[in-house]
């Protein structure tokens, strides 16, 4: 029996759930997911992973074998039909000259609708997980770019070597040391276009459609998105203050062999969580005992703001399994596209190669201006000031929500990073919050972005670009949100009119 690939029904889009139920199984057999024959799994079974009734699943299966799109036997399931005709499908028979793309596109899924609208006038961007461009020092980097290139000449404008620009491996070795992990050799260092590029290399050298992936609940929206359009099978472990839950990833691989484990352990994203010591030694024992792999996401880990956090997985003793990322765009800008990834030398020779076929190369110029940066002592001194700036609009963001939130909300208190996570009262939606912050320029992520299910009453908020003294101001508007919403929720439970549209 096949596993439906959709994991969660889009609650956000109007109509009836069973119409979501069947425009997904067609859009699966469009895109083929699902082929003639395919068994579908029971309704019940399908039911509980889409968190919905049974009977909305059936009346979707029915609908579809009226169809002719599905067929039942009794006692044996419901299939998808052996002789399938485009009309069951919705696909025109060749009379009209225009291309329906996305049933060609594969893997994929189309984007959200856009929950963000135009904001005239003053945005306030609790959304952007990015530094504030205002303190990029485009000054000091202007002078290593022109330095790299008059001293390293044509050379740095061909394609790198296999695993980097060489003068940048041997600088990024002594600096990973200095900030991040020791005793680091050439032969376990490729560099990349980014942390989102080693992830993706991670999943086209791992993932095949179907293969589990365990991830932190929430994770980066980013890697889930990524992860999804291999085919990849996403479960989430729980986490609390400490970060991941131990004892729940332990459960999982007790009874699944997932491809990999991949974590945040350092300022999480969405949480800005630190997984405890502790933990991070659990961890790294657990995953060799079942011998998984562990990808350590490590975007913001010198982002710290009270105490330096605890020592990467990739430094701990038994880290063979650990495959380590870490990128300069969070601490000093994206558009470097840089990233590098440290694994053991077999892993790396592989993903290299997966690299050359993926991009032949990242940009030699670019590694040898951001080195010349770091030794110039720019980075460091940087560093120091982007600290600054976000722990106080970290304090800020913290003194506003405790300020100003109604009661039953509670938040993270990273102690790093650039986000935390709201929780509003179970029965709200974040994102019909947003839709009235929104009109008064005030913007978040919902968490449902985050969260493998559900989440819809978290959200995020990012205080890297926002400057301190608008903090307030933001934080007011959602909590005002957040009020109107509790009291139109209260109304409609007592039957009273409310600001809600009555539909
Ligand atoms: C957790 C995490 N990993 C990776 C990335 C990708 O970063 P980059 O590709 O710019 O290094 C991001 C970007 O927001 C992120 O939040």
């Amino acid at each position: 029996m096949i596993r439906l690939p959709m994991t969660e029904i889009d609650r956000t889009k109007p109509g009836p759930l069973f119409l979501k139920v069947k425009e997904e199984i067609l859009r699966q057999i469009r895109l083929g997911g699902l082929r003639p024959g395919d068994r579908l799994p029971p309704t019940r079974q399908l039911a509980t992973e889409l968190g919905l009734n049974r009977g909305t699943v059936s009346v979707a299966y029915e609908q579809l074998v009226d169809e002719g799109v599905l067929e039942s036997h009794v006692g044996r399931g419901t299939y998808v039909a052996t002789e399938l005709t485009m009309d069951a499908l919705g696909i025109s028979n060749g009379a009209s000259s225009e291309y329906k793309w996305v049933d060609h596109f594969a893997g994929i899924d189309p984007p959200p609708p856009n929950l963000y609208p135009q904001v005239n006038g003053n945005l306030i961007p609790f959304h952007r997980n990015v530094p504030d461009e205002a303190l990029f020092p485009i000054d000091t980097f202007r002078v290593s770019l022109d330095e790299s290139l008059s001293i390293e000449g044509e050379r740095l404008l061909s394609y790198a070597p296999k695993a980097g620009h060489p003068k940048f491996v041997s600088f990024l070795i002594d600096y990973l040391a200095e900030n991040r992990l020791g005793g680091v050799s050439q032969n376990e260092v490729l560099v990349v276009n980014g942390s989102q590029q080693a992830l993706d290399l991670i999943g086209r050298a791992f993932l095949r459609p179907g293969d589990t992936v365990v991830v932190e609940n929430p994770s980066y929206s980013g890697a889930l998105e990524l992860f999804r359009s291999f085919g990849a099978r996403i479960i989430g472990v729980d986490m609390d203050e400490f970060g991941l839950r131990i004892d729940e990833a332990e459960k999982i691989l007790a009874r699944e062999r997932p491809k990999f484990i991949y974590t945040m352990p350092t300022f999480q994203n969405p949480t800005g969580r630190n997984l405890a010591s502790a933990r991070r030694e659990q961890l790294v024992r657990l995953a060799a005992r079942y011998e998984v792999p562990v990808i350590e996401d490590d975007f913001d880990g010198e982002l710290f703001y009270d105490n330096p956090p605890p020592p990467t997985l990739k430094s701990l003793p038994g880290n063979q399994g650990v495959i380590y990322i870490g990128t300069p765009s969070k601490m000093l800008f994206p558009g470097l596209r840089i990233g590098w990834i440290v694994a053991e030398d077999a892993v790396v020779e592989h993903l290299g190669r997966v690299k050359q076929i993926a991009d032949l190369s990242s940009s030699q110029l670019l590694q040898a201006a951001f080195a010349r940066f770091a030794q110039s002592g720019a980075l460091s001194k940087h560093k120091d000031r982007v600290r600054r700036a976000y722990k106080e609009r970290r304090d800020q963001l913290l003194q506003s929500l405790e300020k100003r939130m109604p009661e039953g909300c509670s938040w993270s208190r990273p102690g790093g990073g650039m986000s935390l996570l709201v929780s509003l009262p179970s029965h709200l939606r974040a994102d019909r919050v947003l839709e009235i912050t929104a009109d008064q320029g005030v913007l978040f992520s919902p968490g449902s972005w985050f969260f493998v299910n559900r989440g819809h009453h978290h959200l995020r908020l990012c205080f890297g670009s926002v400057p301190v003294e608008q903090i307030d101001t933001g934080v007011k508007v959602l909590a005002d949100a957040v009020k109107r919403e509790l009291r139109d929720r209260r109304a409609v439970a007592l039957g009273k009119p409310s600001s809600l549209p009555q539909v």
